[in-house]
């Protein structure tokens, strides 16, 4: 296994994990002084989202300059502290590289828009308007409106994926492409570990612009369903590769909305372009539609298991698999995959034995290895993320009420996710000294890192176990997945095996007691189970080791058992 496939990654949202200058914006002091947290979660890498000088329209996905750190993060001696540091307690920084789009404040667009005859004039993707002066097609961007935004000086259009504040880059230009790569090289120079590839699925455009089948009453056609994955994408990636990754002892994890279970072996393993990409059945579960807030339907626990066994065959001999229930775009995901009155504790140990266990590299988000929950705000003012804004107009403009509206914001806003790490009971949570740029979530009084570390039942205590376990047993790492009791819409069973052990895992995501039969789960053993772990109490391990029938599980009990 390589480094990366044998540990955890972390992924850590700047703004929000601890400010060492009282701005109430987190920074890379505040993420170095709490290296030693991240350590004994057994992180070995942790993924920054961009920190990069930028005007933070999106929080740092509009970079305009990425060989700077942004003021407010601090300086590039924090970062190379920061490197340094992590080094030391064997943890490597990956760096996130924004390279469909860049800020409309890069010198690069600022030069791409000054006249239609410059250096960097193909630098973006410029087009006409239509013979009335309108924009040059109907595509609707993933933050809403048109994908056009009208440039006077050059009297044409650029494109842009998401905000008008994030023009598309050209990729068909070598020179930009070139530039892309000397960026990553930068990084790799200062001992970056690795990158994630924010979406990349959209850097290439298909050769025909013209008007796609309207999808809403806006008129429009969602660029996702026009460009993600376009035919040739791989060509650029495989140049990405050779001029970045070759040789190097880094590993790289590509945003790859769009890309099919099918299509995995051309995009990761041997002769794919990453190392892993992040895929997002499970997460888009409750969708029926694009990912509309306000299009959800009601799903069944069959559906996400087969989201995650789908995605475990297709990474079964090629490639690797990011594990992931949570990030910045997501909300929380006690919210997110269990029913409202579900034990926020025992149902975090849940969804986090599922992340520890599955076969791949588990991405714990900042705040996941506490249980922190979604906020509960009613105004959409209150609201930060530009695409919460976006969805909120969408909602009412297909007829639902402000008040339907807001509860689709409140159930997927990605400030769900944005609030400030919970560090102790104490005034902001520990978080800053200042005012915190969003608000703490309510509960950090009994949610919350210094809290947990004293109270042997709680989440954190549970991931602190979960990574013992996992160190202790290489069969969770690199083991065979095979699921079991497929079609209970209780239970999330399956088994990890290797030449020297199986392990079975239970994971009852129901509020009621769960009987499991070991005949159901096709299981033969004469000597019983052992219990490597259980989130109800060590007393488990007794009770259940006798049994060789079957195993009672309490309501949303996460259990390991090892088959003797
Ligand atoms: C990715 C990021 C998201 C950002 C978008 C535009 O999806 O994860 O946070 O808004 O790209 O860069």
């Amino acid at each position: 296994m390589k480094w990366w496939q044998n540990t955890i990654v972390y992924e850590l949202y700047p703004n929000s994990f601890k400010d060492s200058d009282g701005d109430g914006y987190g920074d890379l002091k505040g993420i170095t002084s709490e290296l030693d947290h991240l350590k004994s979660l057994g992180v070995g890498a942790i993924w920054l989202t961009p920190v990069y000088v930028s005007p933070m329209g999106d929080n740092g996905y509009d970079v305009a300059d990425y060989y700077s750190i942004n003021p407010r993060y601090g300086t590039m001696e924090d970062m190379d502290e920061l490197i340094e540091e992590a080094k030391k307690r064997e943890i490597r920084i990956v760096m996130d590289l924004v390279f469909n789009h860049t800020s409309n404040e890069c010198e690069w667009f600022k030069e791409s828009a000054s006249s239609r005859d410059n250096d960097k004039n193909d630098w973006y993707i410029w087009a006409d308007p239509k013979e009335d002066g309108s924009v040059p097609n109907n595509w609707r961007g993933v933050f809403g409106g048109s994908v056009w935004t009208y440039c006077e000086t050059r009297g044409q259009y650029y494109l842009h994926t998401f905000g008008d504040f994030q023009p598309d880059v050209n990729w068909e230009n070598p020179k930009v492409r070139n530039a892309l790569y000397d960026i990553a090289n930068f990084w790799i120079d200062k001992g970056v570990g690795g990158f994630r590839l924010d979406a990349i699925t959209y850097i290439k455009k298909p050769a025909d612009m013209s008007d796609g089948p309207v999808d809403a009453p806006d008129n429009m056609v969602s660029v996702h369903s026009m460009t993600a994955n376009t035919d040739g994408i791989l060509d650029f990636l495989h140049e990405f590769k050779d001029q970045v990754q070759v040789g190097k002892d880094i590993f790289v994890v590509g945003e790859a909305n769009g890309v099919p279970a099918s299509e995995l072996p051309l995009w990761v393993g041997e002769n794919g372009v990453f190392d892993m990409i992040f895929e997002f059945s499970h997460v888009n579960v409750q969708f029926s539609g694009g990912e509309v807030w306000y299009n959800t339907k009601d799903w069944k626990l069959t559906e996400l298991k087969k989201c995650f066994s789908d995605s475990q065959k297709a990474t079964k001999d090629n490639g690797w698999y990011p594990v992931f229930l949570e990030n910045h775009d997501q909300p929380r995901s006690i919210n997110h995959f269990l029913p409202a009155d579900a034990d926020p504790v025992q149902g975090a140990k849940v969804l986090g034995m599922l992340m520890m266990t599955l076969r791949g590299t588990p991405f714990m988000y900042e705040g996941q290895e506490i249980g922190m929950t979604n906020i509960d705000w009613d105004n959409i003012k209150d609201y930060d993320d530009i695409s919460s804004h976006n969805q909120f107009q969408m909602a009412k403009l297909n007829g639902l009420t402000t008040k339907q509206a807001m509860e689709c914001v409140k159930r997927f806003s990605r400030d769900n996710s944005r609030t400030p790490m919970q560090w102790t009971d104490g005034e902001n949570a520990g978080f800053t000294d200042g005012t915190p740029w969003l608000p703490v979530n309510s509960n950090y009084k009994t949610v919350n890192v210094a809290s947990e570390n004293e109270n042997s039942g709680s989440v954190l205590c549970f991931y602190h176990q979960m990574k013992t376990l996992r160190d202790e047993h290489e069969v969770l790492k690199d083991g065979n997945y095979t699921e079991l009791f497929q079609n209970s819409e209780k239970i999330y069973a399956y088994c990890r095996e290797n030449a020297k052990e199986k392990i079975i895992i239970l994971l009852n995501f129901t509020g009621e007691a769960v009987e499991v039969k070991m005949d159901d789960l096709g299981i033969e053993s004469q000597t019983g189970f052992r219990i490597l772990l259980s989130n109800c109490g060590g007393e488990r391990a007794s009770e259940v080791s006798k049994q060789t029938e079957k195993v009672n599980l309490y309501p949303y009990e996460a259990m390991c058992l090892q088959v003797d």
